[in-house]
């Protein structure tokens, strides 16, 4: 997995438990960080050390691992805002957005970090109201996803109801369910 999602992890969790406790929460997991916590975000490091930081995290604050990582996905939402404005402005709604993370944003994404591992999202239905999309990764970051939809559809100020099955077909995590309200 890209640094960048780890050095955005590190300010979501500063953010939220305080740059003291993340410190000593990076030295109490040492054992199990290879990197020791140092992340660039041209490099790439291993999911399951993020998953590590994340479980600390929950275990320090109190607040469910889903929980904790749909917020993350928020947040980083808003960075990807802020680094890579042009993705957006590209698209003028949500849903076309949404319909073209593989063709275009991930592709854009790619060409910046030639090693990503990116998931797969596949548009199955799409009307003015409904947007339903699949989405398929062998890392599995449902709740991830769950939360840059949110975030997506709080940039462009759309607001929808997402509603998520996990595991609806071989090969697909989760499908995601999007519904104006
Ligand atoms: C400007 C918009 C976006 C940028 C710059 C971006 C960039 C990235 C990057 C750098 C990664 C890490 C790849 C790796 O670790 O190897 C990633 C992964 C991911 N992206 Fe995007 N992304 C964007 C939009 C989205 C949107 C809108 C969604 C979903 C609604 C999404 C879903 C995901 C998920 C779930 C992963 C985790 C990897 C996995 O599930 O296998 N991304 N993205």
């Amino acid at each position: 997995m890209k640094g960048i999602v780890f050095t955005e992890f590190l300010d979501f969790a500063e953010q939220k438990i305080g740059a003291e406790a993340l410190e000593e929460i990076i030295e109490a997991c040492a054992d199990d960080l290879p990197t020791g916590g140092a992340y660039t975000a041209v490099g790439t490091y291993s999911c399951s050390e993020l998953m590590t930081l994340v479980q600390a995290i929950s275990t320090h604050s109190g607040a469910a691992i889903p929980q904790l990582v749909h917020e993350f996905g928020e947040m980083m939402s808003r960075s990807f805002v802020a680094l890579y404005p042009q993705y957006y402005t590209r698209f003028d709604s949500l849903f076309d957005f949404l319909s073209h993370i593989d063709d275009y944003i991930h592709v854009e994404v790619k060409k910046l970090y030639p090693d990503a591992e990116l998931p797969e999202f596949r548009v199955i239905e799409r009307s003015d109201d409904r947007l339903v999309i699949d989405y398929s990764s062998p890392r599995g970051l449902t709740h991830l996803a769950a939360g840059l939809f949110q975030g997506s559809s709080d940039h462009y100020r759309e607001p929808v109801r997402i509603h998520h099955v996990v595991e609806p077909a071989a090969d697909v995590t989760a499908r995601f369910e999007l519904s104006r309200v």
